[in-house]
């Protein structure tokens, strides 16, 4: 008798374990989810305080390069590892880069 209990034990057991584990049925595809938006920073670039920035903070670790000496391609090369090295905040970022490429070579 106890052998028959213990059975049904076992198989009620592993009926409740096996339903909780069934998967949902999929009935629709969503789209994947759209990409994160681009980091916005609401700031109006200006070229006097980029210059400013430039200028102080530029030339820390080595003499100030001159904004014509590279095309705005290559500014935004430079600045991509520049930047971090001068700890430049966004705000300070979008200055600077607008100073450099308003007077980058042609
Ligand atoms: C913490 C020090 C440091 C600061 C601050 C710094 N730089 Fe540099 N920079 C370097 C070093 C070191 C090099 C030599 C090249 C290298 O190691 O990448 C360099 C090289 C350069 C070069 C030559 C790159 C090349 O490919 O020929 C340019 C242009 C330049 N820096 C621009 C800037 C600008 C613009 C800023 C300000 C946003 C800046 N740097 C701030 C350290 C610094």
């Amino acid at each position: 008798m106890s052998k028959i209990v213990h059975f049904i034990i076992v198989i009620a057991a592993i009926t409740v374990a096996c339903n909780r584990k069934a998967l949902p049925t999929i009935t629709e595809r969503r789209k994947d989810a759209p990409p994160p938006a681009k980091k916005i920073i609401d700031v109006k670039p200006d070229i006097e305080m980029g210059k400013t920035i430039f200028m102080n903070r530029c030339s820390r670790c080595h003499d100030l390069p001159k904004p014509e000496q590279y095309t705005s391609q290559r500014w935004e090369g430079i600045l991509s590892y520049m930047i971090p090295r001068a700890r430049l905040n966004d705000k300070q970022s979008v200055h600077v880069t607008a100073y450099l490429k308003a007077n980058a070579a042609k």
